[in-house]
């Protein structure tokens, strides 16, 4: 099979999402659109790549280096249309030969296995030119697809349409397959003759010869969301989230309303767990196998092990949560936090680095803060490790089997032994040795008739 090299067209201004970034830069399930389609090419295994940039050129090359270790790019100078874009990825290419795949930095959605029937299909018609075409709920925008006795004989662009031609359904994905020795002679006859003065790519078309077949190959409208507009953004959300969630039902994972969650594109879930509704799984969090999690929690860069089960309302950032434990429901782990195997955390505690052992208990109402405590301990209500002077914080540790009796606090830096009690109430200033019941003795006084009804 010939060559496929890759021009990623990246330059353009942005200017119908009006924002002071490129589009391109934007977040879709909280992955940048450039790096959503990066990480699709690279599947692809294409045997040379070029991204043609220009606004904000720095960013999105930096972007792209995550997921390409090689790779080239050209700097386009004033954009001047996708045509002229062309051109100028093409100056990386000149001794390439075979198929040159065109992809739009704004059209992220694309699978690999569009990309590859597109390829298969290229090859198989002999054609020179191929591209991409949906149709989606609302052409507004996109370029239509002329035919003529069912064959494509034109694209024109949104701008240039006459009204009847608005009507027209199918529209340009703006990805296409081209025989790179034709491309590289074609595009110089592109010319601006236009309402946009812009030297639009899908003129080739009519370069084409009329003995060659172009091959269109008609995709699920959902792959080739073109992203312009914000409306288009609020679209991809929903798009994404259905893929993603798609992905995760077909490998044995649960959602009680998978339009009611918001999930991130790097996240894992394993099967047999169940997502309820309002869950939010960010960043780079997984989650095991049989865990369920209940709606309203929001987790971010977090492990979640097997058997877990996270309870209504609990927000988890950058913690492990071991094997078969229970959290909240409404608790807040805080960054650095690892909670071992069968341990509990209830009721609105907050926890930030802190190692809590496996099977710890903190049921109620508890912050711990810089500690580490040991397998077993029970942390009753109302405890706080008070970790900050107002300059520094100060790590408490416990020993395993602690008893800590509730409203007690923990003057860190303090460290209390093995199986040692500590008494309700109490405030613990200095070290308590293992096996020591710690108290503050104070004595209970009742005046009597204290309250004088008459
Ligand atoms: C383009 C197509 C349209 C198609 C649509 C599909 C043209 C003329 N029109 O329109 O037929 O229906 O995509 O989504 O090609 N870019 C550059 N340099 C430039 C101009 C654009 O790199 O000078 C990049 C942009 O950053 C963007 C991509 O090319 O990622 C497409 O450009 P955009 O302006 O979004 O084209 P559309 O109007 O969407
Ligand atoms: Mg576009």
């Amino acid at each position: 099979m010939s060559k496929v090299a890759t021009i990623v067209l990246a330059a353009g201004k942005s200017t119908r999402i009006k924002s002071s970034r490129s589009k391109l830069l934007h977040e879709i399930a909280g992955q940048k659109v450039i790096t959503t389609l990066t990480k699709t090419l690279k599947k692809l295994q294409p045997d040379q790549v070029v991204y043609v940039v220009n606004h904000q050129k720095d960013k999105i090359i930096t972007e792209v280096s995550h997921t390409f270790s090689d790779f080239d790019w050209v700097d386009q100078g004033e954009p001047k249309g996708t045509a002229h874009a062309v051109k100028k990825g093409l100056e990386k290419l000149i001794k390439f030969r075979g198929d040159i795949l065109i992809l739009a930095g704004d059209v992220p959605f694309l699978s690999l296995s569009i990309l590859e029937k597109l390829v298969t299909r290229h090859h198989l018609n002999n054609s020179i030119f191929s591209l991409l075409s949906f149709e989606p709920e609302n052409p507004h925008g996109y370029g239509r697809i002329i035919r003529k006795n069912n064959k494509a004989v034109g694209i024109i662009e949104e701008k240039e349409l006459k009204e009847e031609e608005k009507k027209i359904k199918e529209c340009n994905g703006g990805i296409y397959l081209i025989q790179a020795q034709w491309l590289k002679t074609a595009i110089d006859k592109i010319e601006n003759k236009n309402k946009k003065q812009e030297f639009y790519l899908t003129d080739l078309i009519y370069e084409v010869p009329s003995d060659s077949e172009i091959t269109i190959i008609k995709t699920p409208p959902e792959e080739l969301l073109g992203l312009n507009t914000r409306t288009h953004f609020a679209q991809g959300e929903k798009i994404r989230k259905q893929q993603l969630t798609k992905k995760f039902m077909e490998a044995g994972v649960g959602f009680l309303n998978p339009d009611e969650v918001y999930l991130e594109a790097e996240i894992e879930i394993g099967k047999d767990t169940i997502i309820e509704k309002d869950v939010a799984l960010k960043g780079k969090t997984v989650i095991g196998e049989n865990c369920r999690i209940s709606q309203g929690s929001i987790i971010s860069d977090s492990i979640i092990e097997d058997g877990a089960l996270i309870k209504p309302y609990s927000v988890i950032e950058d913690s492990v949560v071991g094997n078969n434990t229970q959290i909240g429901p409404f608790s807040h782990l805080r960054p650095k936090t690892v909670v071992g195997d069968n341990a509990k955390i209830g009721n609105f505690v907050e926890t930030k680095k802190t190692r809590l052992g496996k099977g710890v208990k903190a049921s109620h109402l508890s912050y711990l803060g810089d500690a580490v405590i040991g397998e077993n301990s029970n942390i009753g209500a109302g405890t706080i490790t008070c970790n900050y002077d107002g300059t520094n914080k100060f790590v408490t540790t416990l020993g395993k089997e602690v008893f800590v009796g509730s409203d007690s606090q923990l003057i860190a830096p303090v460290t209390v032994g093995d199986n040692a009690y500590i008494g309700s109430g109490t405030t613990i200033m200095k070290d308590v040795p293992p096996n020591a019941l710690a108290i503050n003795p104070k004595q209970q006084k009742n005046i009597a008739g204290w309250n004088q009804d008459d």
